[in-house]
């Protein structure tokens, strides 16, 4: 998958089975709280991105990061077993159709072992990364209100990065990032 920003991935969409970016790193290396890995060529702005937040007051840390097509099948399956298929498709992505197996996206919460919730959004952390995470090259996948378009509800934590350029198009565009990828670029044969 060369196409790293651009490759678009939803209900539909997938990734093969095999894929596993080359050149994971752990989050450490970007000076945040947190584990996990993402792609080396993500460091250098996820620095700058948890490095402003630590400015702002609002630290940052990761939650979830590259996720296996392996360990997103016993993720969702597990999803599966508590809630039921139907409900589970609603909230969590099927094996080989998550954007954590391409390595670029982060689930960011307050502090490490803070679970995922909506009111991350609500907070002035997750407030202060809805206004400035474009800047550092993320974008928020399922904004609040948009699942139809998204494909899943609001997720105010799951950014991924797309680099600062196609951000900021993104960012002006007011769309839903996945809109603005297959309206803009050919979808994966
Ligand atoms: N929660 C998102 C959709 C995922 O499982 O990748
Ligand atoms: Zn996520």
């Amino acid at each position: 998958v060369r196409e790293w920003k651009r490759t678009l991935l939803d209900t539909n969409l997938t990734l093969p089975r095999s894929y596993k970016p080359w050149d994971l790193v752990s989050v450490s290396r970007a000076n945040i709280k947190g584990s996990g890995k993402v792609r080396k060529i993500m460091i250098k702005d996820l620095r700058a991105l948890a490095k402003a937040a630590r400015r702002a007051g609002k630290p940052l840390a990761v939650r979830s990061a590259y996720r296996s097509y392996a360990y997103q099948r016993r993720l969702f399956d597990s999803y599966v077993r508590r809630y039921g298929l139907e409900k589970a498709r609603r909230f969590s992505a099927r094996p080989g159709h998550s954007e954590h197996q391409l390595g670029t996206t982060v689930d960011f919460t307050t502090a490490p072992g803070v679970p995922l919730t909506t009111r991350f959004g609500d907070s002035p952390a997750g407030k202060w990364l809805a206004r400035n995470g474009w800047k550092h090259g993320f974008v928020m996948s399922y904004p609040k209100g948009r699942k139809n378009q998204s494909c899943y509800g609001y997720e105010p934590w799951h950014w991924r990065y797309v680099g600062r350029d196609l951000a900021r198009k993104i960012h002006q565009s007011g769309m839903v990032p996945r809109r603005y990828l297959s309206t803009h670029f050919e979808t994966a044969p």
